[in-house]
């Protein structure tokens, strides 16, 4: 794709802006409305949150896209903790979406955590998407899902590796950072704030 964008740290000044484009973004695609405004909101004040991996995606003065990254880890079956990155909210503009953009902060961020040291992310997501980035199935690691049965489908877990190798030895459960669990009812509130939009239940969303 034409390089018609840049991709920088997320600025304080600008926190509202973001989390009203992810609202935009995520607006109910997995169900009626969304949380993942107020997830981001709450997340970039916890201490897991990694602020140098907070990118913001910008075309012609627009915000279009972010990123984020948090620290968690993996409980290994031989004792050991593993640390290991998370992901997420991404999102990309609706209007803007299926043209690269999405695939290009990816891209550039996970390329900004490898450079920082962290040596595997790991988080819920669609192949389709994140495969083209080197994302496969977190089982193909010998990585589960906490709380899911072993009998149940996990294709919806995902891991890539910064540090080829960085898993070889390792089987264990991976935990979702405690941040990413809000209550409804905090985002009901904090959606106030928001211009009004509406929840409709849509075909294909997830959670209902
Ligand atoms: C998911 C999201 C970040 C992807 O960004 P994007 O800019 O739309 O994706 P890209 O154009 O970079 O996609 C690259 C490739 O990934 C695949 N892909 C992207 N989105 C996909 C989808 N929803 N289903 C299947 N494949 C998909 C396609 O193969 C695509 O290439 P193609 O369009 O040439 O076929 C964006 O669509 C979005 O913000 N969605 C709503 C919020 C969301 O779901 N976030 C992710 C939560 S895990």
């Amino acid at each position: 794709m034409n390089k018609n964008y840049s991709i920088r740290p997320e600025r304080q000044d600008e926190h509202r802006a973001v989390e009203n484009l992810v609202r935009e973004s995520f607006w109910n695609v997995y169900k009626p409305g969304c949380a993942e405004h107020y997830v981001l909101h709450v997340l970039r004040d916890d201490p897991a949150f990694v602020p140098e991996l907070d990118f913001v995606m910008e075309r012609d003065g627009r915000l279009i896209g972010q990123n984020i990254f948090m620290k968690t880890f993996i409980e290994a079956d031989d004792g050991r903790t593993v640390d290991v990155l998370t992901m997420g909210p991404i999102c990309i503009t609706p209007e803007l979406k299926r043209k690269g953009y999405g695939k290009a902060i990816l891209d550039h961020s996970l390329e900004k955590a490898k450079e920082m040291g962290y040596g595997a992310v790991l988080f819920e997501g669609n192949i389709d998407f994140y495969g083209k980035s080197g994302f496969d199935v977190a089982s193909r690691f010998g990585i589960r899902y906490h709380d899911l049965p072993e009998d149940a489908d996990a294709s919806f877990f995902l891991c890539k590796e910064l540090i080829p190798g960085y898993l070889d030895d390792v089987t264990g459960v991976y935990q979702t950072p405690k941040g990413y669990y809000v209550e409804d009812e905090d985002v009901e509130e904090f959606d106030k704030d928001f211009p009004p939009k509406e929840k409709l239940k849509l075909p294909g969303q997830i959670f209902l």
